[in-house]
């Protein structure tokens, strides 16, 4: 009879710490795993790092909770044997769970805080043995949790890179991607051909790069400032793709519109000679008077 009500009782816990405890970390788990799955190119260090942290604190929870049920499980063993004086006695003292509560509630109220002042007195400031609040020590000894994984994970097994590793690692896949990019970029044109780039792509990287740095003189709508006006017809160095593509790239001589080829690569430089041409007829408030010669735009000539 006693064997059979013992099985019951594991029975019931084993139901109950089914049921209650582990969905929760089930549902903890299923989120990080949804976002790796999601990226198959492979999982970064740092959501693996995560992922660790995550089952860790998850394990470390389960055995509390298993520890917990045993302890009591135990204790219900032991109670069997005892006269139900001494049972009685025992079940006046609180439980294990209401003793930790009550110790990490054990922080003095300000009121009472009076009682707790320590003799101790520094010129006025006194010393206070109040315990801390228990958000505060959670906090606490989540914090050395974390810390003794992030130490096994950083510096004992290594199965994330530290800072400065990431940081090679990123720069050699910038060069690879870099040096992966040249090699198929084929640049079929100079200043005497190059095409107007007319998708919207091409246009907005040259509307970047020119409100960036060309808006300081030609101002951001490129209606000129201390550079001439770039949205009428009237060009000093000819309104044409090939042109402008010319004046970006060598410059002025001997004027502040410097040469731009060593900071531009060509494709840029095309992007950004597009969205000047493109500038044309824009009409901007405020812009300058026209400057330089008329530009009779040849048919079909932003091709040219
Ligand atoms: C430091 C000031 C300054 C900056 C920055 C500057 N420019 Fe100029 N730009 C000038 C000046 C000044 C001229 C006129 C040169 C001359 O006297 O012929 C000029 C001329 C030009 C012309 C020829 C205009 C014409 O009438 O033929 C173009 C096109 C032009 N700039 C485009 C650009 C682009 C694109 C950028 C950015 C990549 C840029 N500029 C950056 C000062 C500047």
């Amino acid at each position: 009879m006693k064997t059979t009500k013992l099985m019951e009782r594991i029975k019931s816990i084993i139901k109950n710490l089914s049921s209650k405890y582990l969905l929760l970390p089930l549902l903890l788990f299923s989120a990080p795993l949804a976002a790796q799955t999601e990226n198959s190119s492979g999982v970064s260090p740092t959501t693996a790092f995560y992922v660790v942290v995550v089952l860790l604190i998850v394990v470390a929870i389960l055995v509390m909770l298993l520890a917990v049920s045993l302890l009591s499980l135990l204790k219900a063993i032991v109670n069997k044997g005892m006269s139900p004086e001494k049972k009685a006695s025992l079940e006046k003292e609180p439980s294990w769970f209401a003793k930790t509560w009550m110790k990490w509630n054990d922080l003095k109220p300000l009121e009472e805080e009076q009682d707790i002042l320590l003799d101790h007195d520094y010129d006025g400031i006194k010393e206070l043995d109040n315990h801390l609040p228990p958000w505060w020590k959670a906090l606490f000894y989540l914090s050395v949790v974390y810390a003794v994984i992030y130490l096994l994970v950083f510096h004992v097994f290594k199965t994330s890179p530290l800072q400065e590793e990431e940081y090679e690692i990123a720069m050699a896949l910038a060069e690879a991607t870099k040096s992966q990019k040249e090699e198929t970029l084929v640049i079929d044109f100079d200043e005497s051909n190059v095409p107007f780039a007319d998708d919207a792509e091409a246009l907005a990287d040259g509307k970047k790069f020119f409100e960036a740095q060309c808006g300081m003189c030609h101002k951001a709508d490129g209606g000129g400032l201390a550079g001439p006006n770039l949205t009428d017809d009237y060009w000093r160095h000819g309104g044409s793709m090939t042109n402008i593509y010319n004046t970006i790239k060598n410059g002025v001589p001997n004027t502040a519109m410097i040469a731009w080829e060593s900071k531009l690569n060509p494709i840029r430089l095309q992007n950004v000679a597009s969205y000047v041409k493109s500038l044309r007829g824009t009409n901007p408030p405020g812009a300058l008077p026209p400057d330089g010669e008329l530009y009779v735009e040849e048919s079909n000539s932003k091709e040219q």
